[in-house]
């Protein structure tokens, strides 16, 4: 049987094809491998795009976080509040700063950071909140900033997932202090290399983070602060130039995907689809369900030739290298919970409405079968 993957990538080159070449023979014909006109359109596009007033493209997402943080003056002393279930670089990049990573566990419905727990994160040392917009869905910005304003801190979105999702038809990126981007391949507007970018309303900011990609430099060779190497190069940027008018009909076939999927999964009492709260568009980098018997579930799938993910397994409080923040297992009950039971299907846009039923049909004959099963206690 022909296998559903969680990415496509050959298929959808396909169809970015001629513009990603000519882009391609453009950078080579000019010789220009760094910064250049492609830089800048790519910032001027992605800024009209965000409704950020600037963007600033960076060598990767997590570079973008690293240099966010550091135009944000986040150094040893510091706290930035983050929540654990999210990619390690999210709170790799707090900790490289100096600062100290804090800890707030998710809603269980969106599995963002729950801002009604935050408030009791905050101590004086708290500088920065870093919500992370998992999966594509934004955390609750409102409520977030509300909290920032009267603690005086910032506020800098890990939109690393949610390039074109909306929060209250206000687009990711410019719905804090700073925002950052991913563009690492897999992600929905993805390079054929790293990459990433800041977008920021913020002039004083912004013109921070320009200075720090190339190593605090304010004029040619002169440094009144210690930056590094955090460009994007130019191949790059006029790669996702190319790719960037596919983005909205990618993102509208994600959305109709999750659509069908929320329908086909519905009444599977073993599964909870994705809650995506009425202000959201999500722009669905990840469809993951919760399961009961997510591992059974897992493989039921592998064995029809259904690829899946689990993103992530392992809540960042409980990673060997943060035992020096002393968490333990059940400090963050919800995130501990969500890992053990989070599943994602494929979503890409490549995808056709068979593949869907499949996928779906797949997880309803699993649920069937393990039915029987509990109710006449076989194991
Ligand atoms: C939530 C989140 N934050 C940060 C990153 C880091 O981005 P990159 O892989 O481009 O460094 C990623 C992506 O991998 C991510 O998913």
């Amino acid at each position: 049987m022909k296998p559903i993957t969680m990415l496509d990538l050959k298929s959808e080159f396909s169809l970015v094809e001629d513009g990603v070449r000519t882009a391609i023979d453009e950078v080579l014909e000019s010789q220009h491998f760094v910064g250049g006109s492609h830089v800048g359109v790519l910032e001027e596009e992605l800024a009209k795009r965000t409704g950020a007033k600037h963007a600033i493209a960076i060598g990767s997402g997590t570079d973008a976080i690293l240099v966010a943080l550091m135009a944000c003056e986040i150094a040893a002393g510091d706290e930035v509040i983050t929540t654990p279930f999210t990619f390690f670089a999210t709170a790799g990049c707090v900790h490289r700063t100096g600062a100290k990573p804090v800890f707030v566990d998710i809603d269980p419905d969106t599995f963002n950071i729950d801002p009604a727990k935050i408030q009791a994160a905050i101590t004086p040392r708290t500088k920065a909140i870093i919500p992370v917009h998992l999966f594509g869905q934004c955390a609750d910005m409102d409520a977030i900033n509300d909290i920032a304003a009267s603690a005086g801190l910032r506020v800098i979105e890990d939109a690393a997932q949610a390039v074109d999702a909306t929060y209250k038809n206000r687009y990711a990126g410019a719905l804090g202090d700073a925002a950052c981007f991913s563009f690492y391949p897999t992600k929905n507007l993805g390079g054929f290399g790293e990459g990433g970018l800041v977008t920021t309303n913020d002039d004083a900011l912004a013109e921070r983070v320009r200075q720090l990609r190339n190593h605090g430099q304010t004029d040619q060779y002169h440094h009144q602060f210690i930056g590094g190497n955090f460009r994007l190069n130019t191949m790059q940027a006029a790669i996702l130039s190319a790719k960037l008018p596919h983005l909205e009909s990618f993102n509208g076939r994600r959305r109709a995907i999750a659509k069908q999927y929320d329908e086909l999964l519905a009444n599977v009492p073993s599964i909870q689809t994705p809650k995506i709260a009425e202000h959201n568009q999500s722009c669905y980098h990840q469809y993951s369900i919760l399961a009961d018997d997510r591992d059974g579930l897992r493989q039921h799938l592998t064995d029809a030739s259904i690829g899946s993910g689990i993103y992530y397994p392992i809540p960042l409080h409980l990673q060997p290298c943060f035992q020096y923040l002393e968490y333990s297992e059940g400090d963050f009950p919800v995130s501990e919970a969500t890992a053990k039971r989070i599943l994602s299907l494929p979503v890409h846009p490549m995808l056709d409405d068979a593949d869907v039923r499949r996928v779906a049909g797949c997880i309803v004959q699993h649920q069937s079968e393990a039915i029987p099963a509990e109710a006449t206690g076989r194991s």
